[in-house]
């Protein structure tokens, strides 16, 4: 069964028409061309697909399209502005905490969301790791992203 939904993506409203059986994942990709929006386990363990569903971090893999109707969805796509990194990509590049383009999406939009809802407040770095934890990375430590997530709520003080 088909259905028109309407959502924002990245600051633009789109009507688009989908399958109700497709997960966001899929039209996310397929359909609007984000292909920063990655699969990886595709069953909600990995969070190479996260993106941010009204400002909350969501494993685009387990979420039907059918539900963003309505709803505000975040990308990496849409972060930099005007050729200009966000800052949690730039504390990325800068702390060298960019990794492979599977994993890395993910952990910019997690990131994201978290410096977003902690500002101002007192944060550790196993507060960032325990924020963080839903994306994962079997190849390296974590300790990079937790310097540039670290960084950027030092500079919101
Ligand atoms: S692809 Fe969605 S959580 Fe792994
Ligand atoms: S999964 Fe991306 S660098 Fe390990």
């Amino acid at each position: 069964m088909n259905r028109q939904i309407s959502l924002t993506v990245n600051d633009k409203k789109k009507e688009i028409r989908i399958d109700v059986r497709q997960s966001l994942l899929e039209v996310l990709r397929e359909q609007l061309g984000l292909l920063s929006v990655k699969q990886g386990c595709a069953v909600g363990e990995c969070g190479a697909c996260t993106v941010l569903i009204d400002d909350v971090p969501i494993d685009a893999c387990l979420y039907l399209a059918v539900w963003a109707d309505g709803k505000s969805i975040r990308t990496v796509e849409g972060e930099s502005r005007n050729d200009k990194l966000s800052r949690v990509q730039q504390a990325f590049v800068d702390e060298g905490a960019v990794q492979c383009g599977i994993c890395t999406p993910g952990f910019v939009m997690a990131a994201t969301s978290f410096v977003e809802k902690h500002h101002q407040q007192n944060i550790s770095r196993h507060d960032i790791r325990r924020g963080l934890a839903g994306n994962l990375c079997r190849c390296t430590g974590y300790d990079t992203i937790v310097t540039a997530v670290q960084k950027c709520l030092d500079e919101d003080d």
